[in-house]
C-alpha cells in the first residue's frame, strides 16, 4: 500500500537522493568497475589503440537492461582517454540547432554521451550522420531555390550512445557505431563485491552472510543492489546502529515486499497475472500490458529481462509464458494441460 500523500513529489526528492548516492559511489576507475570482463576486454583493446594511434575512441553504443553501468562506463573511457565528457539525453536533443550547438563546442577528442539514444528524433537523427561519419554538419541556409547548403567541419569526438532497447534504433544508426556491446546482469559474485566495496565507502559494518542476501536480491543489477543497500543503512540508522545485520534486513525486506529472488510487487503482479488471468500463457505483450495497466516499453526493459534470465518467464514467438518454477515460486499449483503437456 502507498501511503505518500504526494507520491509523486516524495519519488522525486528520493530519486534525487539515489543519484546523489549512486554519483558518490560510481566506480572511479576499472579496478573498481567488477563484472562485465567481455565488454571490458574490448574496450581496452580499442581504447589501447586508439591512444596508439592518437586518434579519438570510435563511436560505441551501449545496451542493455537498466543499472548495469552504461553511464559508469562512459566516464571511465573518457578519463582513460584523458578527455571531457558532456552529457546529454535522445529527448534533450529537439532539434538539429541544438544538435549542432553541442558538437560545436567540443574539444577535439571530447566524449558526447547520448543516454537514451533510440528516442532521437528522426530529423536530429539525419543531422548526426556526417557528423558521426566524416565529422561534418550540413546546415541548410536560406529557404526555397535559393537554400544552399554549408558543411561546416567538426573537431573528431566520440560519441557513447547508451540504450535499453537496442531495438527501437534505426539500422543505419546503430551501424555508425564502431563498438556496439551489450552489458549483462551481474553474477552474486560480482554484486557481493560491489555491495561490500560500496559498504566500506559508506562506513557500513556489512558481514558476509548480509552481503550474499543483499548480492541474492538484487536483480542483477549494481543499481539495485546500492538501492537495496542503502534502504537497509535508513533501517539500521533508526535502530541507532551502523550494523547491517540479518534482521535489518529482513525488516528492510518485508517493508520492499522484496522476496528471496529479489522480485518485487511489479514482477509478482506480472507472473500472477499471466498464470491466473491467461492460463500461463502464451500470451502478447500488448495483452499484458493492458491486463496491468503498465507500459510495453516498462515491461519489455525493466521487468521482463530479470525474469526471463532466471527462468520464471519464456519469450515464444506466439507470446509470453510462465515457467514450471514461475508456479513453484508464488506457490500456485501447476495447470493440469501443463502437467500433461509435460507427461507427454
Ligand atoms: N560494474 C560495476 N562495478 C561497480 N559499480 C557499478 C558497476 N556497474 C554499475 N555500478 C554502479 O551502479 C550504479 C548505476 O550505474 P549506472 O548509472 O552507470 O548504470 P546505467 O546503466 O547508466 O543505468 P541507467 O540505464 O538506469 O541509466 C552506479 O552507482 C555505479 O557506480
Ligand atoms: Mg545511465
Amino acid at each position: 500500500m502507498k501511503k505518500d500523500i504526494n507520491p509523486k513529489k516524495n519519488k522525486e526528492s528520493e530519486n534525487v537522493e539515489e543519484e546523489v548516492l549512486f554519483t558518490s559511489l560510481r566506480a572511479g576507475d576499472w579496478q573498481e568497475f567488477f563484472g562485465q570482463p567481455k565488454v571490458k576486454r574490448s574496450l581496452h583493446v580499442a581504447l589501447t589503440a586508439a591512444k596508439k594511434r592518437k586518434e579519438p575512441m570510435e563511436h560505441i553504443l551501449l545496451y542493455g537492461p537498466p543499472g548495469l553501468g552504461k553511464t559508469t562506463l562512459s566516464h571511465l573511457i573518457a578519463k582513460e582517454m584523458g578527455v571531457n565528457i558532456r552529457i546529454t539525453s535522445g529527448p534533450a536533443i529537439e532539434r538539429s540547432g541544438d544538435l549542432a550547438s553541442i558538437l560545436t563546442n567540443l574539444e577535439p577528442g571530447d566524449v558526447l554521451f547520448i543516454d537514451e539514444i533510440h528516442r532521437l528524433n528522426k530529423v536530429v537523427e539525419e543531422t548526426l550522420y556526417p557528423a558521426m561519419e566524416d565529422y561534418a554538419l550540413d546546415i541548410v541556409i536560406g529557404k526555397g531555390p535559393s537554400a544552399r547548403t554549408l558543411r561546416l567541419d567538426l573537431p573528431k569526438f566520440t560519441i557513447i550512445g547508451a540504450t535499453t532497447r537496442i531495438g527501437l534504433m534505426s539500422a543505419p544508426l546503430r551501424d555508425r557505431f564502431g563498438i556496439v556491446q551489450r552489458l549483462n546482469f551481474y553474477s552474486p559474485d560480482d554484486l557481493e563485491i560491489i555491495i561490500t566495496n560500496a559498504a566500506r565507502k559508506l562506513k557500513l559494518k556489512l558481514n558476509s552472510q548480509s552481503t550474499k542476501e543483499l548480492a541474492q536480491r538484487a536483480r542483477g543489477t549494481p543499481r539495485i543492489g546500492l538501492k537495496l543497500l542503502k534502504r537497509a543503512r535508513d533501517f539500521a540508522q533508526v535502530k541507532g546502529s551502523d550494523e547491517i545485520d540479518e534482521n535489518v534486513l529482513i525488516e528492510a525486506f518485508n517493508l520492499l515486499e522484496i522476496d528471496n529472488l529479489g522480485l518485487d510487487d511489479s514482477d509478482r503482479r506480472l507472473i500472477k497475472a499471466l498464470i491466473e488471468k491467461h492460463g500461463g500463457g502464451p500470451v502478447g505483450i500488448e495483452t499484458m500490458a493492458a491486463t496491468l495497466s503498465e507500459d510495453i516499453g516498462t515491461l519489455e526493459e525493466v521487468i521482463e529481462p530479470y525474469l526471463m534470465q532466471i527462468g520464471l518467464l519464456k519469450r515464444t514467438p506466439r507470446g509470453r509464458e510462465a515457467t514450471e518454477k514461475a508456479y513453484r515460486h508464488l506457490n500456485i499449483p501447476l495447470k493440469k494441460s501443463l502437467q500433461q503437456v509435460k507427461l507427454v
